[in-house]
């Protein structure tokens, strides 16, 4: 077993303080620091911590700070409120990870899953030390014999799951973006090219087997109350080590994108069009789907930033002209055409594996979202001038970006909104900025995060709502419990009995704290 290294057991008895009262220049290793840490863990036993230490799989890899497979495991997409782990553990088999959150139970470690590294909320940072539990080695899809069902362990990436059933001829509703993890997603609802058909990413599922705060693995359906809880509010409940979902046969091998390119003058009348076109309140078609990003590119226009308008059907070579001649008649700068199959779709909008939004390049990124019924063209005129002011050529916040995503609804609206915890499926729209920038100072955080808040609060004012809908995947972090997880008293109530049931201590607080 990687765990018991034959100096770490050595080391288990040694204690730095003694050492370096013999020889002040002591500098540690860093797996005596590693043992050091724990031992100094307020509650533990290290006793106790071997023995549990001892029964973990042989396969199952541990790493400590200095390690170049830890600084691997530990880097993340976003560098602002980023958790600290001072241990990363590997687990081979699902067990293990009930083993290792029994250990750090045991000595009052805190802990968190690692999986894609893609979650960005600030409340992560409230991880000041602990073990990162990473979930990469608990990868791989398995069928069922009826062709109706796949179990997906809890650290396969999305990319491998769509790549594994497409194989058998088989689709299911994920994330679009192929480098995040399948479950990061799904734990808060989970939207995908596909959902218009199936609904959320967590509507698909059957069953789960789940890690709770006592330790306990359990295997959970929509028999127990969790299971409400874990569709929406999933981070809050323990750790999922594998899930059984349905799967579809592929009906459309084709799908066609239009991408249009605009300049800021054309901003309102674009996004009017794409209420009176596209959007239609809810009812968009549900093969169907449009996005846009704006984005500053001085080399096609250095006064602003532009707007990519893309709109994307499926079951077909070509978008329908009917969608695209409104779209067209605004003068875009460009117009370009692709056609592919479903796989190619996440390339076509810059979110396949090689595409910059996959790579951690040790940039900030947070975001700031919005769920909204339609877009409010007037104050998408106000956003953008705010938008282009803030994202000028001087600006640390230069390279940001403002995603509009409007999927096809059909299939999240068809599914009683009380039945999970994801609480927003009246919505239509998902808005956010992502204010990209290098990490600098507090100063300039607390700048970004005035910026972000003035960008959403110009398309809140517009939404004509009192309250905010926001997705807790996307959350920046300041957020309340409501704005996440919906405004009606009764979310809150059962949140809260649920928590005070299953995760008391709430070792489960990290990502998005619900009660
Ligand atoms: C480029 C990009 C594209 C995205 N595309 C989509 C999209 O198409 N659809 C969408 O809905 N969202 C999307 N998101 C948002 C995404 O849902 C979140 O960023 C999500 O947290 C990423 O999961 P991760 O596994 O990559 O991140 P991680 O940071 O590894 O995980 C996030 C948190 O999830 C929890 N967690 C992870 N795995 C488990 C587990 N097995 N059991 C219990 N808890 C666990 C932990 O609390 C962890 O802190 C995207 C984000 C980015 C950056
Ligand atoms: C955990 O690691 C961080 C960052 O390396 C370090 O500052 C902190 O002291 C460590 N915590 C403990 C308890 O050792
Ligand atoms: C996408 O198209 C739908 C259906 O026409 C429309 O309702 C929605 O507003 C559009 N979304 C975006 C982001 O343009
Ligand atoms: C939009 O649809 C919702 C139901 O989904 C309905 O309550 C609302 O009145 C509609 N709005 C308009 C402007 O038609
Ligand atoms: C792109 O596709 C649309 C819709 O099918 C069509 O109207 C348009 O002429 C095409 N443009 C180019 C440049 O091929
Ligand atoms: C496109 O418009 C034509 C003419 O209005 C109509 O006959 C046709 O059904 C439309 N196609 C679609 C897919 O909406
Ligand atoms: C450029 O951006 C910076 C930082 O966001 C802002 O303080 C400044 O006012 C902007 N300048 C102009 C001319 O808009």
């Amino acid at each position: 077993m990687l765990w018991l290294k034959s100096s770490l057991v050595a080391a288990a008895a040694w204690s730095m303080a003694t050492a370096q009262q013999f020889d002040p220049e002591f500098t540690p290793t860093p797996i005596e620091y590693a043992v050091d840490t724990l031992a100094r863990a307020p509650g533990c036993s290290l006793g106790d911590f071997w023995r549990l230490a001892r029964t973990l799989s042989g396969q199952t890899e541990i790493y400590f700070p200095g390690e170049t497979e830890f600084d691997e495991a530990t880097t993340r997409w976003s560098n602002v409120g980023a958790p600290i782990a001072n241990i990363t553990v590997v687990p081979a088999v699902e067990s293990d990870v009930m083993k290792v959150v029994r250990i750090a139970n045991n000595c009052n470690i805190p802990f968190l899953a690692y999986n894609g590294r893609h979650g960005a909320l600030t409340t992560l940072g409230q991880m000041e030390w602990g073990i990162a539990i990473d979930l990469r080695a608990l990868s791989g899809v398995t069928i069922s014999a009826d062709g109706k069902t796949a179990t997906v362990k809890g650290g396969t990436n999305s990319k491998v799951l769509i790549d594994a059933l497409w194989a058998a001829g088989k689709q299911a509703v994920t994330g679009t973006c192929e480098c995040v993890s399948y479950m990061g997603p799904a734990l808060g609802g989970g939207h995908g090219w596909l959902q218009g058909h199936h609904g959320l990413i967590a509507d698909q599922w059957v069953s789960a087997k789940i890690v709770t705060a006592d330790g306990q693995q359990r295997t959970i359906d929509s028999s127990s109350d969790l299971w409400w809880a874990v569709k929406g509010a999933g981070h809050n409940f323990g750790i999922i080590t594998s899930v059984t979902i349905k799967i579809f046969p592929i009906v459309e091998t084709n799908w066609a994108i239009t991408t249009l390119m605009y300049t800021g003058d054309k901003v309102q009348a674009l996004y009017q069009a794409a209420n009176n076109y596209l959007l239609k309140n809810g009812t968009q078609p549900v093969d169907l789907i449009n996005w846009s990003y704006w984005m500053n590119i001085p080399p096609i226009d250095p006064t602003g930033p532009v707007i990519e308008f893309y709109i994307i059907q499926e079951g077909v070579t070509a978008v329908d002209t009917n969608y695209t001649a409104p779209f067209i008649a605004l003068g875009p700068i460009s117009v370009t055409n692709n056609t592919g199959s479903y796989r190619d779709v996440s390339a076509w909008v810059g979110i396949s594996l090689d595409g910059p939004p996959c790579q951690k390049t040790g940039a900030a990124n947070p975001r700031f979202p919005l769920y909204l019924e339609k877009y409010n063209p007037s104050a998408m005129g106000t956003l953008y001038q705010a938008f282009k002011e803030g994202t000028n050529s001087s600006s640390p916040f230069a390279n940001s970006l403002f995603m509009f995503e409007g999927y096809s609804m059909q299939g999240v609206k068809a599914i009683d909104a009380d039945s999970t915890a994801f609480a927003f499926r009246e919505d239509n729209l998902l808005t956010a900025p992502l204010v990209q920038y290098t990490p600098g100072s507090a100063a300039l955080d607390a700048q970004a995060k005035a910026f972000g808040n003035q960008l959403r609060d110009i398309l809140h004012a517009g939404s004509g709502r009192s309250q905010k809908h926001t997705y807790v995947n996307y959350a920046y972090g300041d957020e309340s419990k409501q704005e996440m997880y919906g405004h009606e008293s009764w979310r809150a109530s059962r949140l809260l009995t649920l928590k005070d049931k299953y995760d008391e201590r709430r070792v489960f607080n990290f990502y998005a704290p619900a009660a």
